[in-house]
């Protein structure tokens, strides 16, 4: 039977993940490793590290696992690495395939929004700004957020990874180019600002979309809700209402005033879940079924 490892299962990703392989439907044996375990060989190892950890795993793997998803964003810009979403781009792994990236959690919800419209609007450009639940920040931000006079209480923060020469943050520059490399559009323009927000567990992002078209918001609902697990939604959804479920949910669609080529939307989704394990959970799964 074939032996998918999860590397890293004392960290939130790990933990998610385990639960997620319930959901599994192709027979396979889980195995579990800390960061003290000696890992043997496997079919599928996810490595649900920080980037010098994926790193240092990646070389010790590599020669004894036949497939490693890596979740953190070290291998993300690898032209050889595909870059994965499941409902977006799977023919990008091929039998050659040794080494998956999942992307960034904020980039999901995104793109998960954008790839249904791409059938019949060119997008030209798009800005968001982002609130980002504590939970993408792993667990030491959540045991942060738990201790009071945290700079996550009841607050808002600007800067979420590093501050690039450019002044743009290390989050912020995968927003720019994890969405040109899932959509396969390398010259769509992505404004992103990110911001951690006293949210515990789930993503929001506030989105204008620019297209070349005219948008037909009813035709936008429609893609939306024919895309698998994404839901359009006449009411509000706000992160603490959707936290635990694993669709991405769209809300607050309207046109710009003034340019019916913009649209202005609202996303909300499990950062852990979409944005992570069931990412991950979904990547495992095809894998079994078509190269295990
Ligand atoms: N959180 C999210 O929403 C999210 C979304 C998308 C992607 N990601 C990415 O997913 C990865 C994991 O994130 P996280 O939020 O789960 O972080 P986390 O809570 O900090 O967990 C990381 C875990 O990795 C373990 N680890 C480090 N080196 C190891 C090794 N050599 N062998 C086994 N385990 C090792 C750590 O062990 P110790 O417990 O011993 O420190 C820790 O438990 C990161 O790359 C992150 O960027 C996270």
């Amino acid at each position: 039977m074939a032996t998918v490892g999860i590397v890293g299962i004392n960290g939130v990703v790990g933990q998610t993940l385990h639960k997620q392989f319930a959901q599994i439907t192709v027979p396979f044996e889980t195995k579990t490793f800390g960061r003290q375990d000696k890992i043997p060989a496997l079919d599928i190892a996810v490595l649900c590290t920080d980037n010098p950890d994926s790193v240092r795993l990646v070389s010790e793997l590599k020669d004894r696992v036949k497939y490693i998803v890596d979740m953190s964003a070290q291998y993300r810009q690898d032209p050889h690495v595909p870059l994965v979403i499941p409902e977006i781009n799977p023919h990008t792994i091929t039998k050659d395939t040794r080494l998956i990236a999942s992307p960034n959690c904020t980039t999901t919800g995104l793109v998960m929004t954008l790839k249904p419209l791409m059938a019949h609007y060119t997008l030209k450009e798009v800005f968001f700004c982002s609130y980002q639940a504590i939970s993408g920040g792993g667990k030491k931000l959540l045991e942060n957020f738990h201790t009071p006079g945290s700079l996550y209480e009841n607050n808002c923060v600007p800067l979420i990874g590093s501050v690039q020469d450019n002044g743009y943050t290390s989050e912020e520059l995968k927003g720019i180019y994890e969405t040109r490399k899932i959509l396969e559009l390398p010259k769509i323009k992505v404004y992103p600002h990110t911001v951690r927000v006293a949210v515990e567990n789930a993503h929001s992002l506030g989105v204008s979309l620019r297209a070349e078209q005219p948008f037909d918001l009813e035709q936008v609902k429609k893609l939306w809700n024919d895309f698998p697990n994404l839901t359009y939604s006449e009411e509000i959804k706000t992160p603490k209402q959707i936290s635990g479920t694993e669709t991405t949910y769209v809300c607050r669609l309207r046109r710009d005033v003034e340019d019916p080529c913009i649209i202005h939307y609202f996303i909300t989704f499990d950062n852990l879940l979409k944005g992570a394990a069931m990412n991950a959970r979904q990547i495992v799964q095809l894998l079994l079924e078509q190269f295990v």
